[in-house]
């Protein structure tokens, strides 16, 4: 595969304290430091991301915000607007993160928010997939769906700017993840749905594999799957564990 291995590190509403994300961050800051072959995205809570992102002189992590609000300000308590995520140094905004989805958030909010993104000059992530898979595909209309609103309001040119994150609700959070071949059907899909509704920039999207990634799957998923990175949750969060990670991806993908 060429280019780096983009690793997505969602630490989700962990860890509980500013000393305790130092920590964390200055754990994988290490590992991504000796990862050549890896290219570590970090998307800690809102509040602790401008201690860690201004903080950070090094190049070898980037920062997201895990959401945010499309607009450059208002009257929208508790929520934190694009325009204040890129301010801070943060370079990616994931959209539409299923428990984004199951806290409310729609399919035009996503458009709006992929739209502001890019506007602001970040890299939105737009996170898809379905709930649950039957015997008659209906998840592929499902994530069409999806993809169809998310990049509504992208210019034509800017196709290829939106990575696009596929998580199946139902490996989110479990104990297995979906097969590399499945998720190769996948990532055939999902270009070939971009392609169709935008033009031929849709073939330089970049896909991401999330749900339930462990030192276990990442490299065969990152071999075998047709993605270009991955968006890790739980193992994200215990060093240990990242650091197993991101060398099984160094010595096997
Ligand atoms: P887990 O890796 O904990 O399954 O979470 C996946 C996820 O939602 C990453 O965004």
């Amino acid at each position: 595969m060429a280019g780096k291995h983009v690793i997505v590190a969602n630490w989700k509403m962990h860890p509980a304290s500013l000393r305790e994300a130092k920590k964390l961050f200055e754990a994988t800051r290490k590992i991504a430091d000796k990862a050549s072959r890896v290219s570590v995205v970090i998307a800690p809570p809102a509040l602790f991301l401008t201690p860690l992102s201004t903080g950070y002189k090094g190049k070898k992590i980037a920062f997201a915000a895990q959401n945010a609000h499309e607009g450059d300000g208002g009257a929208f308590t508790g929520d934190i607007a694009v325009a204040q995520v890129e301010d801070v140094k943060a370079h990616y905004l994931l959209v539409g993160h299923a428990e984004r989805r199951a806290a409310g958030e729609t399919n035009d909010d996503t458009r709006k928010k992929v739209a502001s993104a890019l506007y602001y000059g970040l890299t939105p992530v737009l996170c898809v997939g379905e709930h649950v898979r039957t015997q008659n595909g209906e998840h592929f209309g499902f994530v069409r769906d999806q993809l169809k609103a998310g990049f509504q309001s992208v210019d034509p040119n800017a196709v290829g700017k939106v990575i696009v994150a596929y998580e199946p609700v139902w490996a989110i959070g479990s104990e297995e993840a979906m097969s590399p071949r499945e998720m190769h059907e996948m990532a055939i899909f999902i270009r070939k749905t971009i392609v169709e509704l935008h033009g031929a920039k849709g073939h330089s999207v970049k896909i991401l594999y999330g749900g339930a990634v462990n030192e276990q799957n990442a490299a065969q998923m990152l071999q075998f799957g047709d993605v270009a990175g991955l968006l890790v949750g739980r193992a994200s969060i215990n060093p240990k564990e990242f650091a197993a990670l991101v060398e099984s991806i160094q010595t096997n993908s």
